[in-house]
């Protein structure tokens, strides 16, 4: 697949107005992406849990207008006009208009709201790009009838990495590959898609409790920290890391080997932010909260000998991974002894889940 063949024909059908509604999930990255080039195309091969409880709900509202010069939206979250979003929108309504040229014939209403707490921390880029995008396409799919499913969570994973990369893992559960890798068949650097191997039932509605450490603005922003990959002195190396870890990854899930998955995916979190601390201008988004967890969970799994682990997104919030077996034991000790270093003690249950759903 190339991009022109997300380019559409000209459409049969056209429709004056409608609504549309879909819920998109968060992902966590087991193995990072970090670092891209010209229009969001990953420097490194991914792989994600797609999430079941941290999701945004967004509502699409459509009506002809008379006009097609330009592009004409207003934004809500949560009922409350977000004039600040637009900016966003705009950008990533310009960078897939070629693929979806009735952008320009409607005035939108999008209505959205997450499932997470406001300003978590936790990204919402992931599960709002990805659900505006299911939205758009739902529509072009009224324009063409005839688009298999396949084609549908191809193109609308397309559309999403063009709003934010990460964005293209959260169409479709439960384990998603984004770039492309010779360890991957059909991997694209395009589009996420499904990871086409066995995986071992250890994996099985595999936990994730996502301890909310600092919910201020992030003082790096992800864009800023993709382009410090640019010329950074490890980039070639951590590339080349990423597809080796994809490659060392598949008998891991195949076997069920979960001490070997943890090591995998500590170490990925660990080299993710070493390669924000080597970046010039460096910079450090874990808290001393982050670093406690992290060595009380080491702590507590030698002592015990349970699968938690942990992975990280780009910021202070830790991600503890468990196998649903031990979530009892694990749950009672997060909440003995991890709560404390959270923000107001808060804290998200969520596993791996299937993927975004339409609602209306
Ligand atoms: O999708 P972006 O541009 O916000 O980048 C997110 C990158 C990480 O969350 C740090 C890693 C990943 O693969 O999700």
């Amino acid at each position: 697949m190339t991009e022109q063949d997300f380019i559409p024909k000209p459409y049969k059908n056209s429709v004056e107005n409608g609504t549309v509604t879909w819920e998109s999930p968060s992902n966590i990255a087991l193995i990072k992406y970090w670092g891209k080039r010209d229009l969001q195309i990953p420097e490194n091969p991914s792989i994600s849990f797609t999430l079941s409880e941290c999701k945004t709900i967004t509502k699409l509202t459509y009506t002809k207008k008379n006009d097609t010069k330009d592009f004409s939206f207003d934004v809500f979250l949560d009922g409350d006009k977000k004039d600040d979003f637009k900016p966003k929108i705009e950008t990533f309504f310009k960078r897939i208009e070629v693929y979806v040229p009735f952008l320009k014939d409607y005035h939108f209403t999008i209505e959205t709201k997450n499932t997470f707490p406001h300003s978590s921390g936790i990204a919402s880029s992931a599960s709002g790009m990805s659900a505006l995008a299911l939205c758009l396409m739902r529509i072009e799919r009224l324009f063409n009838s005839e688009m298999s499913n396949t084609f549908f969570n191809q193109k609308t994973s397309f559309l999403a990495r063009l709003g934010s990369g990460s964005a293209c893992r959260s169409i479709e559960g439960n384990l998603i590959v984004w770039g492309a890798t010779k360890s991957i068949e059909n991997s694209s650097d395009l589009f996420g898609i499904k990871y086409p191997y066995k995986v071992h039932d250890n994996f099985k509605n595999y936990q994730d409790t996502i301890l909310l450490i600092d919910k201020g603005e992030k003082q790096v922003s992800s864009t800023v920290g993709h382009q410090l990959m640019h010329g950074h002195p490890f980039a070639k190396e951590r590339f080349a890391q990423a597809h080796d870890n994809m490659e060392t990854l598949k008998p891991i899930l195949e076997t069920g080997d979960l001490n070997a998955f943890i090591n995998l995916m500590e170490s990925e979190a660990l080299t993710l932010h070493a390669m924000m601390m080597t970046s010039n201008p460096y910079f450090i988004l874990m808290k001393p909260n982050t670093l406690e967890v992290i060595n009380r969970i080491w702590k507590f799994r030698t002592e015990t000998g349970l699968h938690i682990g942990f992975t990280l997104d780009a910021g202070a919030n830790v991600h503890i991974l468990y196998p649903q077996s031990e979530k009892a034991q694990i749950l009672e000790f997060i909440e003995n002894e991890l709560v404390a270093y959270c923000k107001n003690g808060e804290y998200i249950c969520d596993q791996i889940g299937l993927g975004a759903n339409q609602i209306e």
